[in-house]
């Protein structure tokens, strides 16, 4: 947290400071009981005993109906918040990360009914709680964007430090002084935030010193009902962004500016009933395109915009795919010789952050040496010590630098997932290896890939999920 004008934001910082070293302390005390702090105890019991069993030497080939973007829908399903009238949300996917952020609006007396596989309707109109559940927000990052739409509409929301993936410090400093910006006070009590706008939010012109998805999103849903107009610099631009304006657009928000990094809400009293079909999981497309380019395999991408990944398919075309658009399909077939190619993570449209470590993957069996620098987050470079077990070469430089020494294939482990990424790359390296291997701590990967197996399975890849007696 970086508290920067006065003595106040100083003591604050500090204070702030020794609630999150108390909280890791705690984190790290639970964590020695239960191994992993972002699930329940009797999902974990159920997890902890299914491990994945992938024979290698299989050929990917096949088409994909990608499901909806988890990134997209969180924020989206967290916007319900701002109305009274029913917000309707198409193409949602089943994953354990939206059932979080649901149970999260339940628990505030949100109504949730589930019309269809895939569709919601959700209403704010009865809720009746402005404290966040302790237990459910512990396991997701994105949960603390509730912040910013219970504050602007009911002018006080209470929630405890928000959890996430293990990639490195994520802090919230930006949200915070976007939101005091606004007008909000905030106060840091014993591992939770409480904010109050006794007046309500009002507009106000901020720019971010750090671009941000979260802290973008949070502040556009705080001021579409704070008093006057807001206008909101150095925005991240990524599409998941644009969707949920488009969402909080067709619920009666004036939002401008759109795909780019400097975006206008003028405020409105209420908004109105609407219905959303949620954007296509760009990062799923992305991870499995590269698992059918590491087997050489081929892959259709069904209606995929091409331009959602257009600097990733940059780097896979550089590495020897072929990557061509098919009427509104992508089509990526894999190169027999893998090109070795130097990758840079960065905000959209640069390479994907979330694709890191499933392209540290299929790089490792390029024909010569490769670099990675993975400039958004400090410590998402967990992957590489399993990779390393299976075969790789890859030699951590520093936190955010590696080089990838290319191979000529991975061989059959026993490996752990690290986090959601994590998972879905070690996939990619066991359906590829020479002998078996088995994946273990699965609740990442059902965190964010909706129907792994039955899409791997119909692109003639066969994974088994089993117990682990
Ligand atoms: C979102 C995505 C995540 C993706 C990331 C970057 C969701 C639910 N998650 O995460 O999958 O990997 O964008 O594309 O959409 N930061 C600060 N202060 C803050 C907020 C962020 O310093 O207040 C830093 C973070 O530590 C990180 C960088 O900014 O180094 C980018 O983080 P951010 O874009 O906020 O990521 P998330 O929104 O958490």
């Amino acid at each position: 947290m970086y508290f920067k004008d006065n003595k106040k934001e100083d003591r604050l910082s500090s204070q702030l400071k020794n609630n999150l070293k108390k909280r890791k302390q705690q984190k790290n005390l639970r964590s020695n009981m239960m191994s992993d702090t972002e699930i329940t105890p009797n999902k974990q019991e159920h997890n902890k005993q299914e491990i994945l069993k992938i024979t290698g030497n299989q050929k990917f080939n096949g088409t994909i109906t990608l499901s909806g973007a988890k990134n997209a829908a969180l924020p989206i399903i967290i916007a319900s918040i701002l109305s009274n009238q029913d917000l309707t949300l198409n193409n949602v996917p089943n994953l354990a990360d939206i059932e979080t952020i649901l149970a999260i609006l339940k628990d505030l007396n949100v109504s949730v009914v589930k019309t269809s596989n895939n569709s919601y309707i959700l209403n704010a109109s009865k809720i009746n709680k402005l404290i966040c559940n302790e237990e459910l927000v512990s396991k997701m990052r994105a949960s603390f964007l509730v912040v910013g739409a219970l504050l602007t509409k009911y002018k006080e929301a209470q929630i405890h430090m928000p959890g996430g993936c293990s990639i490195g410090s994520r802090p919230i400093d930006l949200h915070l002084e976007g939101l005091k910006a606004m007008g909000a006070t905030i106060e840091v009590l014993p591992d939770s935030i409480k904010a109050t706008a006794k007046d309500g939010l009002k507009g106000c012109d901020f720019t971010f010193s750090k671009v941000s998805v979260g802290a973008t999103e949070h502040l556009i849903m705080a001021a579409v009902l704070a008093t006057g107009k807001t206008v909101l610099r150095n925005c991240a631009i990524e599409p998941e962004i644009t969707d949920l304006i488009t969402c909080l657009n067709k619920m009666g928000a004036k939002i401008t500016g759109q795909g780019t990094n400097k975006i206008s809400i003028q405020g409105v009293k209420e908004l109105q009933k609407a219905t959303h079909t949620v954007i296509l999981d760009r990062i799923e497309a992305g991870s499995y395109a590269l698992a059918a380019a590491i087997t050489k395999g081929s892959i259709t991408l069904v209606d995929f915009p091409y331009e959602l990944l257009d600097s990733f398919f940059d780097s896979l075309i550089k590495s020897g795919a072929i990557v061509e658009k098919k009427g509104k399909d992508v089509f990526i077939q894999g190169s027999k010789i893998i090109h070795p190619v130097d990758i840079q993570t960065k905000e959209y449209p640069g390479f994907p952050t979330d694709l890191q470590a499933q392209w540290i993957t299929y790089i490792c069996l390029a024909n010569g040496k490769s670099e990675l620098e993975e400039t958004i987050f400090e410590n998402r470079f967990l992957h590489v010590d399993h990779l390393n077990n299976m075969g790789a070469n890859i030699t951590i430089k520093s936190k955010q630098h590696c080089i990838i020494e290319g191979v000529s294939n991975f061989t059959g482990a026993n490996v752990i997932a690290t986090d959601l990424r994590a998972s879905f790359a070690l996939i990619m390296a066991a359906i590829v290896a020479n002998g078996v291997t088995t994946i273990s701590n699965l609740t990442h990967l059902d965190r964010g890939y909706e129907n792994p197996i039955q899409k791997f399975q119909s692109c003639n890849i066969l994974i088994e999920r089993t117990k682990d007696y």
